[in-house]
């Protein structure tokens, strides 16, 4: 596909107080079209990034789904994609999968479902995609690898796509296979086999979701493969692609991107590649990790999310820049509409592009972010500059009687820190086919004949709080659909609400750790189960919990408090660890891999009966009691000074816990 060559005309003009230059850019239909648009869109998971939005009391939960998915009113995404759970750490936390065992199946499990719904409730035409990034244990056989049992792997992908349409109606359009990490040809091939063969020719393969390379070559290579996927998916392209990739003719796509922290520079940053990831690497739908921020905040890639939802407790939420910049072009344009050729760069920096519907109407999005102002978190940006210009537009082919265009603005204005985002100006009148702009750096323009553009907007959220000190959790009020306690974040393992039919109580509702062997990983998950909860600033407080080991040989679980570490570095987290095992006894320990222990001793602790554990600290002095008795007290606990509370085992086991209650300072 050819592209346009800039900076066609220099215009000049003269005026009498001196004089100026516009630069002319086609804008034409005449010689065909460029690539079929695929969409915009926002991946919940890889992993647990949308935790805390569950928790969102109504109606704020319902506007921040607004904010995300409404058409004609924010972001407006075209595309949805998820992680298909896999019961382990994948960034933020561990996503439970649909099988956790080889003889189960269940899918009401997590949110990522509810999501889904509550997407296509908003736009029902909203693209899903399933991705994994980790397996259970039983499907690697014991080995950190998923593709030993390749028949294995394929058919529990598939349930899921076909548990998908039978128990929520959800039509999952495109799978991947194994988040950046390696393909295999064999896998890839069993999988298009397997979803064919259960009547699923329409779900369409995306591979790698890694570089463009081995991937690209190996399509060159191999038809049979090449006959297998429908799109390349590169992750953090850079705006680039490689000759490989262009020559296999097949659907290019950043199918995951951005990754920066949602600030005006984040903003920046996703004006930049959504224009270029096209312009520079014919990229036909580029989709940000993450969708919404909806994790503690000091997990790693804190508020990488297109927006911000991280205070179910308080309610507040904020809609930052990137969900405007995204509306730039998705609330103008859908999937199915075509790119020109005529795209580019613009003369003095930025770029420009243009889609149609092939019914006559025309959307241009042009970006004059500056390098310091656009910087992603991956790859290294080279410098460029952009400094203020005119740029003229010619309207051609069949464009060239349009009368009248929309026009949509963002000024980044970082010098005044007075940003405006996505307003609605005064229609352009086209006299003659064309149109001047006077752009000047950080700036975002829309030019649409699409008169259906709106800025959305709900009533202020609740002010910003912290987490409640006081906080209880008995586990009996079940929130359906979902399968986690509210609030609490698991970093290995899953924590799920479970019902024991047979006790009478007070113990029938309670939150189970349900993970008996180590997944196929894609973190380095704990050897350890865990799940943190509340605020990271926490100094002096008090954790309580009743505990039950369903492990009679070698059960353990722990509360802890201060413990500083989850995500893809949970196996190093810090804090003070209050242990009790099956086998009669107790530990204090100042890291959650046990290495560091501060106290140690009988408990007479045993499986299949509970007890309740108590941890108070206090500046360096840390007290715990079991069934209300101090079982050690005084001692000194070492840094970290704050950090989450949490619950855990100490290894893949049953386990339960009941009566959670926090008491901060
Ligand atoms: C969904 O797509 C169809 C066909 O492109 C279109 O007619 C319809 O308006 C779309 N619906 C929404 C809600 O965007
Ligand atoms: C543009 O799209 C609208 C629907 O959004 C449609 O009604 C109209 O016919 C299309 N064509 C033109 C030239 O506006
Ligand atoms: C950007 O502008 C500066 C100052 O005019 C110049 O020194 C530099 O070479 C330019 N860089 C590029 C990549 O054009
Ligand atoms: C753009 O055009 C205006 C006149 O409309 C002129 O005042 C200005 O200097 C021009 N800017 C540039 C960068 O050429
Ligand atoms: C369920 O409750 C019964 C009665 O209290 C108890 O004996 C049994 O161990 C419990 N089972 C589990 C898995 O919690
Ligand atoms: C722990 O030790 C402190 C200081 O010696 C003492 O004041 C406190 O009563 C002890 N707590 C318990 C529960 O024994």
């Amino acid at each position: 596909m050819a592209h346009a060559v800039l900076a066609v005309v220099v215009v000049s003009l003269s005026l009498p107080l001196g004089f100026y230059s516009s630069q002319s850019y086609v804008l034409d239909d005449k010689q065909g079209l460029g690539r079929v648009f695929d969409g915009i869109g926002g991946l919940s998971g890889g992993g647990a990034t949308s935790r805390l939005l569950v928790n969102y009391a109504e109606p704020y939960r319902s506007q921040i789904l607004d904010y995300l998915f409404k058409p004609d009113f924010g972001a407006s995404l075209h595309i949805l994609k998820v992680e298909i759970g896999g019961d382990a750490q994948t960034t933020d936390g561990t996503e439970p999968s649909h099988m956790h065992y080889e003889n189960d199946e269940n899918y009401f499990r997590g949110y990522e479902w509810w999501l889904m719904k509550e997407a296509k409730k908003r736009n029902p035409n909203i693209t899903l995609i399933g991705l994994p990034w980790a397996f259970p244990g039983w499907v690697g056989h014991g080995k950190n690898w998923p593709y030993d049992f390749p028949d294995i792997t394929a058919a529990y992908v598939v349930n899921w796509i076909l548990g998908a349409k039978q128990y929520h109606d959800l039509d999952i359009q495109y799978v991947g296979i194994w988040n950046e990490r390696n393909f295999d040809s064999k896998y890839i091939k069993l999988l298009r086999y397997t979803l064919d063969k259960n009547g699923l020719e329409r779900v369409r393969i995306i591979a790698s979701d890694n570089l463009w390379e081995p991937i690209a070559l190996s399509l060159l290579l191999d038809p049979e493969l090449s006959r297998a996927v429908d799109v390349i998916g590169a992750h953090y392209p850079g705006t680039t692609t490689v000759s490989d990739a262009l020559k296999t003719q097949k659907k290019l796509w950043s199918s995951e991107d951005y990754s920066t922290f949602n600030d005006e520079v984040g903003g920046g940053c996703w004006a930049r590649i959504l224009n270029q990831n096209y312009v520079n690497g014919h990229m036909t739908a580029t989709i940000s990790w993450n969708l919404v921020a909806s994790y503690y905040e000091k997990l790693p890639f804190g508020r990488d999310g297109l927006m911000t939802a991280e205070e179910p407790w308080s309610g507040n939420y904020v809609v930052e820049s990137p969900v405007w910049i995204t509306a730039h072009t998705t609330q103008f344009s859908q999937p199915g509409w075509t790119y020109l050729q005529t795209v580019g760069q613009l003369a003095q920096g930025g770029s420009y592009i243009a889609l149609t519907d092939g019914k006559g109407n025309l959307t241009v999005v042009i970006e004059t972010m500056t390098h310091d102002h656009s910087v992603c978190i991956r790859p290294p940006l080279p410098v460029f500059n952009v400094t203020s210009q005119n740029a003229t537009f010619l309207l051609k082919g069949s464009f060239a009687s349009i009368k009248e265009l929309q026009v949509w603005r963002s000024q980044f204005n970082f010098r005044t820190k007075n940003p405006s985002f996505f307003e609605k100006l005064t229609p352009l009148k086209l006299l003659d086919g064309s149109f001047t702009l006077n752009l000047v750096e950080d700036e975002v323009y829309t030019l649409t004949t699409i008169t259906t553009g709106r800025k959305g907007s709900h009533p202020d959220p609740p002010p910003s709080a912290r987490f409640p000190k006081i906080y209880k959790d008995n586990f009996n009020v079940r929130s359906p659909p979902f399968s986690e306690a509210p609030n609490f974040a698991d970093q290995t393992g899953v924590f799920e609400n479970y019902v024991n039919m047979t006790d009478p109580g007070p113990h029938t509702f309670t939150l189970r750790q349900v993970i008996t062997e180590r997944p196929v990983t894609w973190a380095t998950d704990a050897d350890q189960t865990i799940s943190v909860i509340g605020d990271y600033q926490w100094h002096n407080l008090m954790v309580t919990c009743d505990v039950f080991m369903e492990n009679t040989k070698t059960g353990g679980v722990f509360i802890a408090a201060r413990v500083d570490k989850g995500g893809q570095s949970v196996r190093s987290a810090k804090g003070i660890f209050f242990w009790v095992f099956a086998d009669g006894t107790y530990k204090v320990t100042s890291d959650l891999a046990g290495q560091t222990v501060l106290e140690e001793g009988q408990s007479g602790t045993q499986a299949y009966g509970w007890h309740t554990l108590s941890l108070t600290v206090k500046g360096q002095s840390a007290l715990g009691l079991l069934d209300g008795n101090p079982l050690w007290n005084n001692t000194v606990v070492p840094s970290p000074k704050n950090g989450w509370a949490a619950i855990g085992t100490h290894s893949f086991e049953l386990a339960q816990f009941d009566n959670f209650v926090v008491v901060a300072e």
